[in-house]
């Protein structure tokens, strides 16, 4: 009974509350917890953001410690689960490793997998904070055929995540400090963005009370598709390809605004910013930074640059409202870091990750959730026979 709305991508239909993250796309105003983005992205840590998105507050200093402690206590995988990795090819996209060994998790821990168990959950989110990086690394590892590392838990969340990336068996592993802060800031602008397709995914699936790392799976295959998270490496290859053909970047938006099959300003626009997202202002001040301070000089962040001014002062996309979302600087900087492409949407998943478990602990204690069913509009044959003899 009731009236059924067709709309296409959920432009209009709330399918949540949430008290986790609020943002207003036209005024480019995004808050974790009611905190500004801009504030928590200088003035807390990765750990502390992701609690604040779990818990609700910013943890005490006993909290955190704690928070933390537990998660180093978890860094290690299964001996089992290396051998599990060591069976894809060398050659498999980081991003379906990642989401692949995520989904195994459920099958190492089938002992506390219970959604409505409240010791399974916490349990569930330490294991995924502190393994998922771990599995990350590793896929990197086996994409360049190098020996994987085991964590070293004397190193803060994201020092061991860099040391496990680019440590090697053969020398001690020196933590450049410009790259350890950068990156953190890029995990905490990336921490939470209330209901995009992963989040809602996690959601979704979770509603059906499916365990969390088979939630989470599936957000993590959500987040590879180009126009989500994905776009953080379609930008990049974009910028190499305006490079690499020499076209220009005047040429490269006439192709766009033309809409040739296939071309598109990748890291531009976005379902709910109709004005520059702060936290690719956030991201672009970072680029600067961290080039400047690593010493590199990349011509694809100017020829970024180039294709924001160029785009922000045409009226195809003044008219659309299109703006660089947080996928447009964010490779430039990776890359200067040392990550591979590849390994880019990787890194977004990692920063999601408090945001897709805060969400899916905020639906799951909701009295008020039900299966996530959504409706359609059925067109198609009326009722017939099969043909005569069948
Ligand atoms: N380049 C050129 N034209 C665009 C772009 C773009 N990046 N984005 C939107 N448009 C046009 C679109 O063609 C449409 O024009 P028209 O009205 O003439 O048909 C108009 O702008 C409205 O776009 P839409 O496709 O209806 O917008 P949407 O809300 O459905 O899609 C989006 C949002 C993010 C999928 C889309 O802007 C896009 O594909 N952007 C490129 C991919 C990207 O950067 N994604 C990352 C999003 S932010 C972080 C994340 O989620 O990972």
């Amino acid at each position: 009974t009731g009236m059924t709305t067709l709309d296409y991508g959920f432009v209009n239909t709330a399918a949540t509350k949430s008290n986790i993250t609020y943002i207003d796309g036209d005024q480019g105003i995004l808050r974790y917890r009611g905190y500004p983005i801009e504030q928590v992205a200088k003035g807390l840590s990765f750990l502390e953001v992701a609690w604040l998105l779990i818990y609700g507050e910013i943890p005490t200093e006993s909290e955190l410690e704690d928070f933390d402690r537990r998660i180093r206590r978890h860094t290690l995988l299964h001996e089992d689960l290396k051998r599990f990795f060591d069976g894809l090819p060398h050659q498999a996209h980081p991003m379906s490793v990642l989401s692949s060994g995520v989904s195994a998790l459920s099958t190492y821990y089938q002992d506390s997998l219970d959604p409505t168990n409240p010791e399974h959950v916490e349990i569930s989110t330490l294991r995924l904070l502190a393994k998922m990086p771990v599995m990350a690394a590793y896929a990197h590892k086996k994409s360049v055929g190098q020996a994987f590392l085991y964590p070293d838990n004397t190193l803060s969340f994201v020092d061991n995540f860099l040391r496990l990336n680019f440590g090697t068996m053969a020398e001690p592993y020196e933590v450049n400090p410009v790259v350890s802060s950068a990156l953190e800031r890029l995990l905490i602008l990336h921490a939470d963005h209330e209901q995009n397709a992963s989040t809602s995914t996690v959601r979704l699936v979770g509603s059906t009370q499916a365990n969390m790392f088979a939630s989470i799976s599936a957000g993590i295959n959500a987040l590879f598709g180009p126009l989500h998270g994905g776009a953080n490496e379609a930008v990049l290859s974009m910028l190499g390809d305006i490079q690499a053909s020499g076209e220009g970047v005047a040429k490269y938006v006439e192709r766009v605004k033309n809409k040739e099959a296939g071309v598109k300003l990748m890291g531009f626009g976005h379902r709910v910013y109709k004005n520059y997202d702060p936290r690719a202002k956030l991201v672009k001040e970072s680029a600067d930074e961290v080039l400047e301070a690593l010493g590199v000089h990349d011509d694809l962040l100017e020829i970024a640059k180039e294709l924001e001014q160029i785009a922000l002062a045409d009226d195809y996309f003044k008219e659309r409202r299109l703006y660089p979302n947080v996928d447009f600087y964010t490779g430039v900087i990776y890359k200067a870091m040392g990550f591979p492409t590849r390994m880019f949407t990787v890194l977004f998943a990692i920063g999601r990750l408090p945001g897709w478990i805060a969400h899916w602990r905020e639906m799951t204690s909701d009295p008020q959730t039900k299966i996530g069913r959504p409706q359609q509009l059925y067109l198609g044959h009326a009722a017939r026979d099969l043909p005569t003899g069948r």
